[in-house]
This record gives C-alpha cells, structure tokens and sequence, in this order.
C-alpha cells in the first residue's frame, strides 16, 4: 500500500494578530502551518477532495506575513508557508545558483548570501518578510529589485496540485508587480525561489540615500559588505521595526507620471521628487507628497501616518483593516485632489 502523503496539523479558530506585522486583529477559521513541499500537496488534495463534496474553503498564503491588510476574519483556511533550505545548486566562475525554500526569512537570506560571498542582494537588506513572498511584489530598495538576480521558481498549481517552474520571463516582473499579483493572482504557490548570484561583487549605490550616506563619510569605493550595512543604518532611521510599531513597509507604491505632467507639477510644488524612468516616465515619491499634503504623522484613532516618513501607515492602537483602509482612502482622495495623481495601495488586500 502507498503511504498516505503527510497532512499538516490543522488548528481551527486561530488569531492572526502575530502572523500579520500591521498586527490587525482577525480570526482565521482555520490555519496549517506548511514545512515541506509535500505537506502542501497534500493540503491541496484534501482541499480538492472537500470541493468534490461540496465544501469550498478559500485560501490564505501567508509568507513573513508583511504585505498584507486583513480587512476582515479569514473565512477559510490560512496555509503559513515554513518550507526551509538554502542550497546551492549550480555554479560557474562568476556565478553561483542558489535554490531558497518559500519559508526563509528573507533578511536571513541575505545575511547567510553575505557570510559566503554571493553577491547581489546587499541593497535588499533588513526586507522584512519570506523568500516566497518576495517576488510576488518583485521587492525592490536602493536601486535593486529581486528581478535583477532572480532565475527561477518553483510552485504549485492550487487547481491541479502539479509543479511547476516559473522562469524570469514567465513572472512578468514589474514595479513592485508580477504575474502572480495580476492574471495568476492566488493560483499558484511558490515553494522555493532560484538565485543567480555573482561570485565578484558589483556594488550599486547611485540611489541619493546611499550616495549621500558614503560621501558623508568620505567612502569612495564601497564594498559590498559596506552597502549592506549602510542599508540597514537608512532603513533602521526611518522605516519603523514592525515588531516595536506594527506596519507594512510603503502603503503606497510611487506612481508614475509622464515627464510633461511632472514638470507641470514641479511648476506648482517646489521640491517635488521625482526619478526618471527608462521609458521616459517620471516616478514621483508619494511619500513626499503625502508628507507636504501634511499627512505625516497624523494619527485617526487606532492607526496613522508614520512620524519619520509619511509612506508608512502604522498601527500602534490594534486598529482593524477597515480602520487602515478608511485612512488610506482619506490620503488617496486628498493627494489625488491637490496633485491629480492617483495612489494604488502597495500591499495585497484580503
Ligand atoms: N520623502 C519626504 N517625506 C516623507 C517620505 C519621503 O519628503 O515622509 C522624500 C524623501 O526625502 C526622498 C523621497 O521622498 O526625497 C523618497 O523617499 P525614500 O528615499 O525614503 O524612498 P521612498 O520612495 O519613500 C522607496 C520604496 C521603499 C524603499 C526605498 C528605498 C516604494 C513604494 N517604496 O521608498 O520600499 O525601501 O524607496 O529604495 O517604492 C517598501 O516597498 O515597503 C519599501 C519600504
């Protein structure tokens, strides 16, 4: 007889406050924690087999539980993906492949890429959050994004329980956008991501922040263990730690204008920042927006506007999802008023 495969525990009723870093509290009706690839398939079958029967139970995927707003209780079942492992899986002179379960903490990630020498992901330090979450919003800081050393993933069909390899092309990578946000949104989940990191180090700190920080301190020629740790100096400044005062990280993401409507905000507002795009496009910084709309550390009851930087919405009183999405709808109506832009909410909304 085959072996049945190996079912996680299913814990019914469980609170998701410590699961999620706004710490919005809401009940799950039911949450299995997932450590390995086969635990998975065989929630997905079990979850087929129910359907068969009648019973439908929406799914939840939480990674480092950090981009999400839980706006109300999880009617089904939240999968809490702990699949584990770093290995490297191929290399040449330049480059070594390095295969991340889902699970990771994507900051351990990096920690571990600096310990050995596998360079690439140094300006992505300090993330918070999981490996598999990562390239669903294609995470990106100081002039880096994870598609730049990304090569692959691995996931599994919800549908039809099959494996199957996403490869660069196949993810739609974008501004904090994939494929897996748009037309595959909640079909797949990723069990593990492939790296392709570099054996010498190539060192990017044009973004002003890091810039100003090294020529601050007369340091001409960075190395990477350098921008690491200037990284996590910046971010430790003004990004609040989720585990002293809950967040999301940016709230918004930075909308794109052409260049003419940014010169001709740039008539109106003096000292509107903007960063030029490739295609010509100007990416404006929503946190400068929303901090000279006077935002900035406004507080509406249980939740606010981050003190140190106005992209940030936080939660310090235990607020509920609806009580973060009404203020940040308040933001986006009063932005899109005094400066004709629109801001799209950057975390995924359940
Ligand atoms: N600014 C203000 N007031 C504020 C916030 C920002 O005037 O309250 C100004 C800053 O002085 C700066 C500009 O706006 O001139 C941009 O600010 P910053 O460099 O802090 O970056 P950001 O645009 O706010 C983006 C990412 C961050 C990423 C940093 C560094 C998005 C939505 N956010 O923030 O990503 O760490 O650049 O690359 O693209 C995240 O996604 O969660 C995140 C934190």
């Amino acid at each position: 007889m085959l072996n049945p495969k190996p079912m996680p525990i299913m814990i019914p009723d469980v609170q998701l406050q410590t699961l999620n870093t706004l710490a919005i509290p809401a009940r799950a009706a039911c949450l299995a924690r997932v450590d390995a690839v086969e635990k998975l398939a065989a929630v997905l079958s079990w979850l087929r087999q129910q359907r068969k029967l009648g019973v439908s139970q929406p799914l939840l995927v939480l990674g480092g539980g950090s981009n999400l707003v839980l706006s109300s209780s999880w009617p089904g079942l939240v999968l809490q993906m702990a699949i584990p492992g770093i290995e490297v899986v191929a290399e040449n002179d330049e480059h070594v492949w390095l295969k991340v379960g889902a699970g990771e903490s994507w900051h351990g990630l990096v920690e571990h890429c600096m310990k050995f020498h596998y360079w690439g992901l140094e300006n992505l330090a300090l993330i918070p959050g999981s490996v598999g979450a990562a390239p669903i919003q294609n995470i990106g800081a100081y002039g880096v994004e994870l598609k730049d050393y990304f090569a692959e993933l691995g996931a599994i069909e919800v549908e039809s329980g099959l494996d199957v390899t996403f490869d660069k092309d196949a993810c739609h990578f974008g501004y904090r956008d994939s494929v897996f946000k748009q037309a595959l949104r909640d079909r797949y989940i990723i069990t593990s991501v492939t790296f392709r990191l570099r054996k010498t180090p190539r060192v990017v700190c044009e973004y002003p922040a890091l810039r100003d920080f090294f020529s601050e301190r007369d340091i001409q020629h960075p190395s990477p263990q350098q921008v690491f740790k200037a990284v996590c100096a910046i971010r430790s400044s003004k990004l609040p730690s989720p585990g002293q005062l809950p967040n999301a990280g940016s709230f918004f993401k930075n909308p794109l204008v052409s260049a003419e409507q940014f010169e001709s905000l740039q008539r109106q507002h003096e000292g509107l920042v903007g960063y030029s795009q490739a295609d010509g496009q100007v990416k404006l910084a929503a946190g400068w927006l929303i901090d000279r709309a006077g935002w900035r550390g406004y507080r509406q009851g249980a939740v606010g506007v981050h003190e140190q930087q106005a992209l940030v919405l936080v939660n310090p009183g235990q607020g509920t999802g609806r009580e973060l999405l009404a203020l940040a709808k308040l933001i986006q109506d009063d932005v899109k008023a005094r400066y004709g832009v629109e801001l799209e909410i950057e975390p995924r909304v359940y």
